[in-house]
Formats: C-alpha cells, sequence, structure tokens
C-alpha cells in the first residue's frame, strides 16, 4: 500500500539517510519536502534537501520553511553534530534546481487539501511549518492521514537538556501547538531512537547500494558517528529520522500508549514533553486536558534498522 507523505526536516545527517529511505521505499509516494531551521540555517536546510533529491534522480518539489522559532531566540546550529553544511563537512555538488515559490505552510495545506485524508505529514525537525500550516488552515486536523513526529521523550530523558530533545527544545511554542491540534499523531520520539544503532557494517552496504547518494550518506555518517562515540560511547549513530519512516510503513515493530501530551514552554524544562497515559489517574486534571495521540515507547530496533538498510539497498 502507497503511503503519500510530506516529510518536514532539517537536513541534517540522519535526515539525510531518512530522505534517501523515502525516495527509496515503493510504499512511499514522497509529494514533497518541506525545510526548517535546526540541525543547520534554512537556506542549507533547504539546499541538503534539493542536492539529496538530486542526487537520487528524482523530482521532488522542495517548499522552504521556518528560519527561526515562532517565540524564543534561535540556538547556533549545531555544528559539531552535523558540521557547518549539515552533511559531515564532506565536499558537496553543485545544486541545479530550486525551492518551490511557496512556502512550506502553503505547500503542506495545497497538497493536503488536493488529497484529503490520504497525506501523512512526517516530521524530524522543529515544528514551525507544522504549526505555521495549521494557523493558514486550523481544518488541516480533520484532513491530513496523520501526523508522525520525530522528536520528543518521554522517559528516555533528553538529549539538548537533561529533559528535551532537540527538534522540541528548538521551537516548543510550535510543539505545543503540534502535539496538542487534535489531529490523528503518533510520538516517536527518544525512548524509541535510542533503541537504534545503525553501525558500520550496514553503512558499508548502504554506500553500495546508493550509489552517488551513498556516497554523501556513508561520507556525512563518519562526520556524525564519531559524535555518537564521543556522547553515548556507541559505535554507530541513532537513525532518528528514520525511525518516523519506520512507523510509517512497519507500526508493528512498536509498541505505543495512548494519553495527552503537552510541553513546556518556559523554564529550565522548557522543551520537555510531558506524557499523562489515558489509564492513569492524576492529582489534578490538567496534564490530561489536551486530545489523545499515541506515543511510541518500544521497539524492535535490530529489526527497525535492518529495516532501513533493506530498503537504501533495494530489498524492501
Ligand atoms: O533529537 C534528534 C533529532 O534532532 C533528529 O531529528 C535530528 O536530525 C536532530 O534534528
Ligand atoms: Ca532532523
Amino acid at each position: 500500500m502507497a503511503h503519500p507523505i510530506i516529510f518536514d526536516t532539517d537536513p541534517g545527517v540522519d535526515d539525510a539517510q531518512a530522505i534517501a529511505i523515502a525516495m527509496a521505499h515503493p510504499d512511499i509516494e514522497l509529494l514533497g519536502m518541506t525545510t526548517t531551521f535546526g540541525n543547520v540555517d534554512i537556506t542549507t536546510a533547504t539546499h541538503n534537501a534539493l542536492l539529496l533529491a538530486e542526487l537520487a534522480e528524482r523530482q521532488v518539489p522542495v517548499a522552504q520553511g521556518a528560519a527561526a522559532p515562532m517565540v524564543k531566540p534561535r540556538h547556533p546550529a549545531p555544528t559539531h553534530i552535523h558540521g557547518d553544511n549539515g552533511l559531515g563537512n564532506i565536499a558537496l555538488p553543485e545544486v541545479q534546481g530550486k525551492a518551490d515559490s511557496r512556502s512550506a505552510a502553503q505547500f503542506i495545506v495545497d497538497t493536503v487539501n488536493a488529497r484529503p485524508g490520504e497525506v501523512s505529514l512526517v516530521a524530524v525537525g522543529p515544528l514551525g511549518n507544522l504549526a505555521a500550516a495549521l494557523q493558514l488552515d486550523p481544518a488541516l486536523i480533520e484532513k491530513v492521514k496523520q501526523v508522525i513526529v520525530m522528536g520528543g521523550s518521554i522517559k528516555e530523558g533528553g538529549n539538548v537538556t537533561p529533559v528535551a530533545e532537540a527538534n522540541i527544545f528548538n521551537d516548543p511554542h510550535a510543539a505545543q501547538r503540534v502535539l496538542t491540534a487534535g489531529w490523528p499523531l503518533v510520538m516517536v520520539g527518544l525512548d524509541v531512537t535510542h533503541r537504534c544503532v545503525l553501525g558500520p557494517r550496514q553503512m558499508a552496504r548502504i554506500e553500495a547500494g546508493q550509489g552517488r547518494l551513498g556516497q554523501v550518506l556513508a561520507g556525512s555518517y563518519a562526520f556524525y558517528r564519531s559524535f555518537y562515540q564521543q556522547m553515548l560511547g556507541i559505535d554507530g549513530c541513532c537513525p532518528h529520522d528514520s525511525c518516523a519512516l519506520a512507523w510509517l510503513v512497519r507500526p508493528e515493530m512498536f509498541t505505543t500508549q495512548r494519553g495527552h501530551l503537552n510541553v513546556v514552554t518556559e523554564g529550565l524544562a522548557e522543551g520537555q514533553t510531558l506524557f499523562a497515559p489515558q489509564e492513569r489517574d492524576f492529582i489534578e486534571s490538567r496534564w490530561s486536558g489536551t486530545p489523545y495521540s499515541e506515543v511510541c515507547l518500544g521497539i524492535e530496533g535490530e529489526a527497525a534498522v535492518e529495516w532501513m538498510t533493506a530498503t537504501l539497498v533495494g530489498d524492501a
């Protein structure tokens, strides 16, 4: 079954791998990419999205979006993780194509309205574009098929603060709107992405299986891997953004829980995602006032990484 998606992204090494999967998997119909600041500034994000599509010899519309958070000042891009160019500082070819003339938010609204009930939004960066799309067309909540967010953390703790995951921390006000909007939403956070390790053996297979794109994925991975060796002591990296696509195509690899999400927008815990499970009563009802969402709390990590690798070597 085909899954038509818009991929909202801040590429980014792990974004790049996920984009390659979205282009390669026979059951994913990539309708377009929308870009956001996050791992890189917005111009670099758009450049990289266009480049990755060109390396795969695919015509994929790319619409540029949020350059900064909705409210808080923008933090500098994490160049120590993704490199200055977002792709591990490797030399990159020139980009030929141009971005769509529409904003990311307008592209989302137009694309979803053209196929109501069919399109999934897969968001793997800060959530300003989805928040802006909701502002343009609040009825989107009834017209998207589902929203899959790579971001947040329930039990795992944070990766940029003790409690906050990067995509949510980078724009907590947008995240609060998106995670509590009432559309069918699944959160694929660090609770599952940290259970997946893509090692050098799998990366060698991907490099061999993806032509020019494979060389860029492997070159950027080498830079990203050294960050994970220092930070988490693992030999490989966590393919965060690809996990959102694993949910799209192979949800049976995950265990989830239904409940209410909230995002802390100010103070020491800004960017923290709070989850009140459906079946629990708490001392007050204020944690449970938001619409229901699903959060991923478990994953078959090895199977998920094998799915990613198989997709990128053409065995999906
Ligand atoms: O915390 C992981 C997320 O932050 C991923 O989307 C990664 O690309 C970075 O943006
Ligand atoms: Ca990302």
